[in-house]
């Protein structure tokens, strides 16, 4: 699922930095790696992973993220509804779920390939789940947008303290701070929750501008997926609760990520109108890489946070199960909530842990708000608090 070929990253004039001390820097990044060039390596881990300073004063962002709205990807009568809005809710974030139709065979068929599909009946659905969430943003008068899948997970912290940071960021992987996250016409995508955006740290051409940020929330380096850990530790981001930005290379999954309204139409009106006819060298078997290659083949100016902000949580995918010709959970055998029992990878401090609802059910003084004590514990501590029940 990884073995995509390496690509050089396109030059692209918005993502890189400019300015003095960036060109000065490439210089001496340009004079240390001709002088030393046994140490080539170290020089690109010097010229691409600085980490900014911490801004104190970061307040936290709105109900939205900073977006126009959030959106989850979500079929009728999903089971994970509820818990997703639970999450929603002790976050502070505030997500709309646009009613898909019943899709029928005929919308599958209008997408696959005419012939030759590799897509199976679970990822059409998807596909079809997403383009509805864009159709829905398109309708709105919003500039960007947040596409989430319903199973996802995060940090109790996002609203608060990650995305503010992260925010701070991209406007600085940007240039640009007009804008929550700088002005919305210099991006197309920006990757907050995915499976794997990895490059290969010694093969200079490749490796993006990264901006790099401390992280209070994350995950130290060896509770991280040994993928995440290993790519970090590779391209030298070794301290723990570094988290980065930088263009993005060849980002999987799309459990969550923030478009704008011209990428939008873009996505709707020619990636994904229908899966594009290949040979099994080169099949697209998913909507995620129909927008990867969006990202790396087709011009979209697409920002990746690394690691992911946002990983699907330990739920059962419900995309293997229709494909695998099992039933989807049933929404009569859902329990009232459907809460993630086992840690979600490369989150810290899970919003869908199944915790939280234990809490605040076991407020019985009526004179306590149990919704509001809940969302307070969620925030108070550096540390994760559920990690000490
Ligand atoms: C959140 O912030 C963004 C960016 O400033 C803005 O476009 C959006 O309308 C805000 N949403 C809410 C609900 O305040």
């Amino acid at each position: 699922m990884f073995e995509t070929k390496r690509i050089a990253l396109p030059p692209s004039p918005v993502l890189r930095p400019n300015g003095r001390t960036q060109s000065r820097r490439e210089w001496i990044c340009l004079l240390v790696s001709l002088a030393i060039l046994g140490q080539v390596y170290m020089a690109i881990h010097y010229c691409s992973v600085s980490i900014l300073p911490w801004k104190h004063d970061h307040h936290a962002a709105n109900s939205t993220l900073g977006f126009g709205g959030i959106y989850a990807v979500s079929r009728r009568g999903s089971p994970r509804r509820q818990s997703l809005l639970s999450a929603g809710s002790l976050s502070g974030l505030d997500i709309t779920l646009p009613v898909q139709p019943i899709w029928t065979d005929e919308d599958i068929a209008r997408i696959r390939a005419p012939e030759n599909s590799f897509l199976d009946r679970g990822s059409a659905l998807a596909w079809l789940g997403h383009r509805n969430a864009l159709e829905k943003f398109l309708k709105s008068t919003d500039d960007t947008a947040l596409i989430m899948e319903d199973d996802v997970d995060w940090d109790t912290r996002l609203r608060t303290q990650q995305i503010p940071q992260t925010a701070y960021a991209i406007r600085e992987l940007l240039g640009s701070h007009d804008g929550y996250y700088g002005r919305t016409d210099l991006w197309d995508i920006i990757w907050l929750g995915h499976c794997g955006d990895y490059f290969d740290a010694t093969k200079g051409s490749e490796i993006p501008v990264i901006k790099s940020y401390n992280d209070p929330a994350m995950p130290d380096l060896e509770e991280l997926h040994p993928w995440t850990r290993g790519f970090l530790e590779e391209i030298g981001a070794n301290h723990n609760q570094q988290r980065l930005v930088h263009a993005s290379v060849q980002p999987l999954c799309t459990f969550a990520y923030a478009i704008t309204r011209k990428a939008a139409e873009k996505v709707l009106n020619e990636l994904t109108v229908r899966e594009p006819s290949r040979d099994s060298e080169s099949p697209c078997k998913a909507y995620d890489v129909r927008l990867l290659e969006g990202c790396r083949d087709e011009g979209m100016r697409c920002i990746s946070v690394n690691p992911e902000l946002f990983h699907h949580s330990g739920l059962l995918s419900e995309i293997a199960q229709v494909s695998d010709g099992r039933p989807i959970e049933k929404e009569e055998t859902s329990s009232h909530e459907r809460l993630v029992e086992s840690p979600t990878t490369n989150i810290r401090c899970s919003a869908r842990s199944r915790k939280w609802k234990e809490i605040q059910d076991s407020v019985t003084d009526p004179s306590i708000n149990a919704e509001q004590f809940v969302r307070d514990l969620a925030e108070l501590s550096a540390e994760c608090y559920i990690d000490d029940l």
